[in-house]
């Protein structure tokens, strides 16, 4: 059957990146054969504009119904003055919370042609591919109990670390998944040196290696010791599975290991669908950049190589993912730069829609 995606532009500068990925889309179909069953929709403030709430059930629903999902960005300053409850980032999280996306993972990927965007040397930076899924719905964010109590004359401030055996274990077997469609290795990061929870999660991640994917290579590493070697020599990693606070500085740190946030895609997932596959959001991590919507000037690489992402794991099309990261890693290397990319070695600058062209002409060339 064909792979079906929803496609949701959102805000700002997601209308203008996402109509480059249309281009890469209709070169598969029109070069590779390759058929995606595509319908677009409202999110965020677009949303709020025409149905007066930043996600319609509707597209709730067509979400929850879809191969994958591949969101631009939402917010500006037109709807900072709203009301919460119809914020245009409540549409993002509506569509997090009831799909249920727990395992978010984040790619710390180098091109070689913007190595000197790294803060690390260029040896240690060269070729990393290496990915981060961190757990996003439970942890020490949302633990209970939680909240600021007063104990005889001082304020303390609670916050509780939880985690349930099954929630290490699902987002342990993404993990896994996913190190099956990469290099076949995953380490995961704890504190159980000093912590329960880090405890409990070693051993179920183990566990579920163990029974499920002996295949996989495992390993063990404090988080703390895991940021260091981060920095230290990042190619040894290809899969890292951690919680939800590790994670969340962890897999920043890895984004910047390589990168320009115009550079940088993600995923979230969850649960297999009926036909597999995990319910699926792909975006870039950047937001809408107001300061530079509708100008041109916003690079569309995060939003393809999101979408390079779902070709991958949504997909079963990894093949074809490489296909479209070598046409990026090509134009780079032709010293093609949107302006966020320009760096005092300067390039050949282009707009929005011209690094998009030249993104297909590299498909059209391979
Ligand atoms: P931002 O990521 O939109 O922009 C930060 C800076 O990076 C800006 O200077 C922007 O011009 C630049 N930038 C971002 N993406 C770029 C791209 N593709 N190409 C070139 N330059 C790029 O974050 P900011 O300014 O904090 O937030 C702006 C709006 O976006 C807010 O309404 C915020 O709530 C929303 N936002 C939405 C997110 C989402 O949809 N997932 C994530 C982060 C922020
Ligand atoms: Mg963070």
């Amino acid at each position: 059957t064909t792979p079906s995606l929803l496609i949701l532009p959102g805000d700002g500068i997601g209308p203008e990146v996402m109509a480059e990925v249309r281009k890469i889309i209709d070169w598969m179909g029109a070069k590779r054969g390759l058929d995606f069953d595509v319908s677009e929709d409202l999110v965020g403030g677009a949303a709020y504009d025409k149905h007066g709430t930043p996600l319609h059930d509707d597209t709730m629903a067509k979400a929850q119904e879809v191969d994958a999902v591949l969101l631009g960005a939402v917010g500006g300053p037109k709807y900072d003055v709203l009301d919460f409850s119809v914020k245009p980032e409540r549409g993002l999280l509506r569509l997090r919370k009831e799909m249920d996306l727990y395992a978010n993972l984040r790619p710390a990927q180098c091109f070689d042609a913007l190595s000197d965007f790294s803060s690390l040397k260029q040896e240690v930076v060269a070729g990393l591919d290496i990915m981060i899924i961190r757990e996003l719905t439970s942890g020490v964010y949302f633990g209970e109990p939680r909240g600021i109590h007063k104990e005889g004359n001082e304020r303390v401030g609670i916050n509780t670390q939880r985690y349930t055996e099954s929630e290490i274990a699902r987002v342990a077997r993404s993990a896994f998944e996913m190190a099956r469609k990469r290099g076949n290795k995953v380490c995961s990061m704890e504190k159980a040196n000093v912590m329960e929870s880090g405890i409990l999660w070693r051993d179920v991640v183990q566990e579920i290696h163990d029974a499920e994917y002996p295949d996989v290579e495992l390993s063990h590493m404090y988080a703390d010791a895991g940021a260091m070697q981060l920095t230290r020599w990042p190619k040894q990693f290809d899969v890292i599975v951690t919680d939800n606070l590790f994670g969340d500085l962890l897999s920043d740190l890895a984004a910047m290991l390589t990168g320009s946030l115009g550079m940088l895609p993600s995923a979230s997932l969850g649960a297999p669908m009926a036909n597999g596959r995990p319910k699926a959001l792909y975006e870039p991590v950047h937001g809408s950049a107001p300061d530079i919507a509708g100008q041109g000037k916003a690079n569309p690489i995060a939003c393809i190589l999101s979408f390079a992402m779902a070709l991958r794991y949504s997909f079963d099309l990894g093949d074809e993912a490489t296909r479209v990261e070598r046409a990026v890693e090509q134009v780079l290397a032709d010293g093609l730069r949107t302006a966020d990319l320009m760096g005092p070695e300067g390039g050949v600058p282009v707009s929005t829609s011209g690094m998009g062209d030249a993104i297909v002409a590299a498909l059209d060339a391979s």
